[in-house]
């Protein structure tokens, strides 16, 4: 073993690995980030921000940007992210509700450290955001359980008999599980939760007291005609009778101005958000990116964030539209999709019998393709073997096409071969 640390000097998280999305001999149709076009105009925007932030601190504010921030993030920051959202969502969120975080990755991390009892489970559903479940498995007393996924979101009854069986109270902390999920244009499988499903969530999670944790990172990527964007938190009513608050809504960024920002918030019910706030990890810091927070709630002030935010929007919802039309006229009959409403992913099944890695290995030779298999986005062994993932996010429409029509070929070729 080295006694040295040996740094690649990698620029970006896909450099240097089998996913490097910028590589020009492979084309990487799997990675869930907004690409190069995208990410432009940042540098222009962040600028107007940053002056303006940076001139408001020197003349009106004592720098304190600078200083340990409040606990849940300055209050203007949480103002301009709820007015947002407010305006974007169909129920209102409240700046009070929200704690800054670096990110959905973080958020999660956050709370399930915070919340759940460390001999308690985390449910997830048997297909899920792959790095989400290696962030889990690294809490090795939690017991990670999967739950059955159909097409309108978690199986009700899986969820209920499960939950059922495991219930225990709490030791210290305020739940004995959680229910980890993205109900809104699902990662892998593009879905959307219907609402008797969102009810449904939030009657167990009452019922059996677990928390239930949503990555809320497409939800206003919404390519139908007139979007209802929603979030499960909103079915957690506060004007219930039987209402505690069971539900966190875990928000970012990430995929909205540009995943290198590193800003993200959970929006959570009163009763967590004293535990929460009261947690070392946040104190010991106070607010978890407070420079960010404070660049970000100028991007918004001057409406430059509204404005790259819709850019966004534009740009995947017509790479969405595109794909699915190469995929409606030439995925083989012998496959299925499910037509994504929004957001990054499209989850494509291939006939039970084969398997999405073997295929893989095959399009990477043929045609230099390359997707995501679906085991990946399971906890255990070879579920999900023979489906796989695509993403619209990264790559320009034209690119988008030329790729999809290049797999489809691939994909009837392969077939082919093992008939
Ligand atoms: C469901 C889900 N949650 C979280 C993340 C990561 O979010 P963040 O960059 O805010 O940590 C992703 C990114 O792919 C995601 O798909």
């Amino acid at each position: 073993m080295s006694h040295e640390n040996e740094d690649p000097k990698l620029k970006h998280l896909f450099d240097g690995s089998d996913w490097n999305v910028y590589e020009t001999k492979v084309l990487n149709l799997g990675v869930g980030a907004p690409g190069t076009d995208l990410l432009e105009p940042c540098c222009d925007i962040f600028q107007q921000a940053t002056a303006h932030r940076l001139k408001y601190e020197k003349s009106e504010n004592r720098s304190l940007l600078f200083q340990y921030g409040p606990t849940s993030g300055c209050f203007d920051v949480r103002h301009e992210i709820a007015k947002y959202f407010s305006s974007m969502y169909d129920s209102a969120m409240k700046s009070e509700d929200l704690i800054i975080t670096t990110g959905a990755s973080q958020g999660l991390h956050f709370s399930l450290s915070t919340l759940v009892d460390f001999n308690g489970y985390i449910f997830v559903d048997e297909y899920t955001y792959m790095i989400a479940l290696d962030s889990m498995k690294e809490f090795t007393t939690l017991t990670i359980v999967p739950v059955k996924l159909n097409d309108d979101g978690v199986d009700l009854k899986d969820l209920e008999a499960k939950v059922r069986e495991r219930c225990f109270k709490p030791n210290g902390k305020e739940f004995w599980a959680m229910y980890y999920t993205i109900p809104t244009y699902h990662n892998p499988t593009g879905i959307l939760f219907s609402p008797a499903v969102c009810r449904g969530i939030v009657a167990l999670a009452r019922k059996f007291n677990f928390v239930v944790i949503c990555d809320d990172v497409y939800n206003i990527l919404s390519y139908d005609e007139k979007p209802p964007h929603v979030r499960l938190l909103s079915y957690d009513a506060r004007t219930d009778t039987d209402f505690a608050g069971h539900v966190i809504s875990n928000g970012s960024f990430s995929k909205i101005l540009g995943p290198g920002v590193r800003l993200g918030w959970l929006e959570v019910p009163p009763r967590l958000k004293p535990i929460l706030e009261r947690s070392g990890i946040i104190n010991s810091g106070g607010c978890f990116n407070n420079y960010t927070a404070g660049i970000i709630g100028s991007l918004f002030e001057l409406g430059l964030a509204q404005s790259h935010i819709s850019r966004l929007y534009e740009a995947y919802k017509e790479r969405m539209k595109a794909v699915i039309a190469v995929l409606n006229e030439q995925l083989p009959e012998s496959c299925t999709l499910i037509v994504p409403k929004g957001g990054y992913f499209i989850w494509i099944s291939l006939p039970e019998h084969l398997n999405a890695r073997d295929f893989l290995t095959y399009s990477l030779e043929h045609e230099k393709i390359f997707f995501i298999p679906g085991p990946r986005f399971a906890l255990e062994g070879d579920n999900g073997k023979h489906c796989f993932r695509l993403s619209i996010a990264f790559h320009k429409k034209d690119k988008l096409v030329d790729g999809i029509t290049r797999l489809c070929r691939a994909l009837k070729d392969y077939i082919k071969t093992l008939s």
